[in-house]
């Protein structure tokens, strides 16, 4: 996310386009929070401001009091969705954080492989997959050490509260730029010119192996089985200290016995049953509850 400003919301309606008073702040940042998880100090005041006025354009509206009415009342529904797709950040990245993918490959992976071979269930989760690099940069991992992954039950679920990211991720589809943080070596043999010649695109490898799906981590979770590893980095982040505790607490349910969660480099996890494995990957030392 952007860095915080230190402005209050009665500060940024001085001279601007549209009204913003801190009671709008505060019923937008309570929406949100409600939604989503999310907890906007009011340090984001500027931001919020900045990125709903468009919301506030297109719509038509002349204060940020009318979009509070709208967004609170019963033909709210699709802007709250707007307005929680203009105040996330997808901001992400192939490959992101390396080593993690090093641990994967090296620690997490071999065991579950020869288990996979023997006919068990290896599954993997980007919980809050964004557009995408997360879960192939997975899929890539795997495919480096398992070239036929594909002919095992072996499968990566990504999911992410806003099907707009969800969609560009199913199409697969990434610029030069975006793909240089891939090593070269798995670029070319798992990646593909895309059809319209402009930028890449995700081979059928690694794509068979990743499940999109749209899920609220402050929501109920659907998924049965247990996961061998669960990214969920710089998504908590944005949450406060009781969801987060809550969040990670659930992450154990979902982790088989030694499974291992990795999260940002700015996030700790501070659960009894996990034991840091190093950086920022911890491992669940307990059986699921
Ligand atoms: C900064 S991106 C992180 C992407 C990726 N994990 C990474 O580290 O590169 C954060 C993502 O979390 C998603 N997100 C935020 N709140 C969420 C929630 N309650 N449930 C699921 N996803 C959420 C956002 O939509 C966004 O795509």
């Amino acid at each position: 996310m952007a860095a915080a400003v230190q402005t209050r919301a009665s500060e940024v309606s001085g001279g601007n386009e549209f009204a913003f008073t801190d009671h709008d702040f505060r019923q937008i940042a309570a929406m949100l929070y409600a939604d989503s998880g999310i907890s906007l100090p009011e340090t984001k005041s500027t931001l919020v401001y900045s990125r709903l006025a468009k919301r506030l354009r297109a719509l038509g509206l002349e204060s940020f009091r009318q979009y509070c009415e709208l967004i609170s009342g019963p033909d709210g529904t699709d802007e709250r969705h707007h307005m929680l797709v203009a105040l996330t950040t997808n901001v992400t990245r192939f490959f992101r954080e390396p080593h993690h993918f090093d641990h994967l490959r090296e620690n997490v992976l071999p065991p579950a492989i020869e288990a996979a071979k023997r006919g068990g269930r290896l599954r993997l989760w980007s919980a809050g997959c964004s557009t995408g690099q997360e879960p192939y940069s997975i899929a890539l991992t795997l495919l480096s050490v398992l070239p036929n992954a594909g002919d095992y039950d072996i499968r990566i679920l990504a999911s992410d509260i806003d099907p707009s990211v969800i969609a560009t991720a199913r199409r697969g589809i990434y610029s030069e730029s975006e793909v240089a943080s891939i090593p070269a070596d798995l670029r070319r043999r798992f990646l593909e010119p895309a059809g319209d010649g402009r930028g890449l695109s995700i081979g059928d490898d690694a794509r068979a192996l990743v499940a999109f799906r749209e899920l609220n981590l402050i929501g109920s979770w659907p998924m049965k089985h247990a996961f061998q590893a669960i990214f969920c980095r710089n998504v908590v982040i944005y949450f406060d200290d009781e969801t987060q505790q809550k969040t990670w607490r659930r992450f154990q349910e979902h982790l088989a016995p030694g499974g291992q969660l990795y999260v940002g480099h700015s996030e700790r996890v501070g659960v009894t049953g996990f034991v840091s494995s190093g950086l920022t990957s911890y491992q669940f030392t307990g059986q699921p509850r």
